[in-house]
């Protein structure tokens, strides 16, 4: 198949979807980033790698990156982890706190707001505190992506503690019912920092091949996760990996994937590929309107879906 060339056919016809949806005002520092950008990369199992657009400019990952938590989480509870954290698609938005309150504080799955913020708290209980539980994070951006000079951005992370009410009042929520161990504040302050990590399509398309390959690295070999523990993190990306529009991206594109408010999605198509496309304005869901177009036009032009 001529990638370069589908990719091409993409860029081209999603242009005049780069003016629609709106970009994450609730987050300032987002607000600030130009938005009628575009870029997508496609990497194989041999490494090679096709783009288009801006590829190579950063963008705050945000969500994307409670992929690679929950990657390091299910490594080190296993099955224990799921008594703080359910595998349930949530039906509700990504910051919802109603269903939390029926659920006696045990959120639905670790793509949710709430989700990510437990498992940010078990990893801070695991690795004894905040700095390292961090450090691990990010070392694990730089391993999976086979580039060290991976970091977050301290501005952005700032910037979302200044509005954090919703997200603080999840983790008090959960606190309220026992499943919270560290203090609150620090916990949403260290979730926000994991959020705000900057990478490009480049990155984040080799970053996730570990997913598309069972959980090891094709290319160097490494492994991160077992094959059963990357099945399951890719069941709940198609799942739950677009909050309440999860069936959607399932029904529309057919492939696990999973969005970041700065506008990323990655998508992995098992045996053959991973995927990051950006572009910042969003739908209502807090998905990026172009990114999901552009991933429906690709396995539609490919066949490349899981179905
Ligand atoms: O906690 C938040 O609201 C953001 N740091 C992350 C949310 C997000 O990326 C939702 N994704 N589409």
């Amino acid at each position: 198949m001529n990638y370069q060339q589908i990719l091409k056919e993409i860029e081209k016809e999603i242009q005049p979807s780069l003016q629609k949806g709106k970009v994450a005002d609730y987050i300032p520092a987002l607000a600030e980033v130009d938005p009628n950008q575009f870029a997508m990369t496609i990497t194989l199992k041999s490494g090679e790698q096709f783009s288009v657009g801006k590829s190579q400019e950063d963008f705050s990952i945000q969500s994307i990156s409670k992929v690679l938590a929950f990657s390091l989480a299910i490594n080190i509870y296993s099955k224990s982890l799921y008594k703080r954290v359910g595998v349930e698609p949530s039906g509700n938005a990504f910051n919802s706190l109603v269903q939390l309150e029926y659920e006696q504080g045990i959120p639905r799955n670790p793509f949710i707001n709430a989700g990510a913020i437990v498992v940010m708290d078990a990893l801070m209980s695991h690795y004894g505190g905040d700095y390292l539980a961090l450090e691990k994070i990010l070392n694990f951006a730089r391993d999976i992506s086979a580039n060290q000079e991976i970091k977050f951005d301290s501005t952005v992370a700032k910037s979302e503690m200044e509005y954090a009410s919703r997200n603080l009042s999840l983790a008090h929520l959960m606190k309220s019912f026992g499943n919270f161990d560290n203090d609150v504040r620090n916990v949403v302050q260290t979730y926000f920092k994991q959020c705000a990590i900057v990478m490009n399509t480049e990155n984040l398309s080799r970053a996730m091949l570990y997913l598309a390959f069972d959980g090891t690295d094709p290319i160097n070999g490494r492994s991160f996760l077992n094959e059963l523990q990357a099945k399951r993190v890719n069941a709940l990306m198609l799942t739950c990996g677009h909050y309440d529009a999860s069936g959607e991206f399932a029904y529309n594109v057919g492939l696990p994937g999973k969005s970041g408010v700065g506008g990323g999605i990655v998508a992995v198509v098992p045996d053959v590929m991973s995927i990051a496309v950006w572009s910042p304005r969003l739908n209502s869901y807090g998905n990026s309107y172009a990114g999901t177009l552009a991933l429906q036009m690709f396995t539609s032009k490919t066949g490349l879906s899981i179905f």
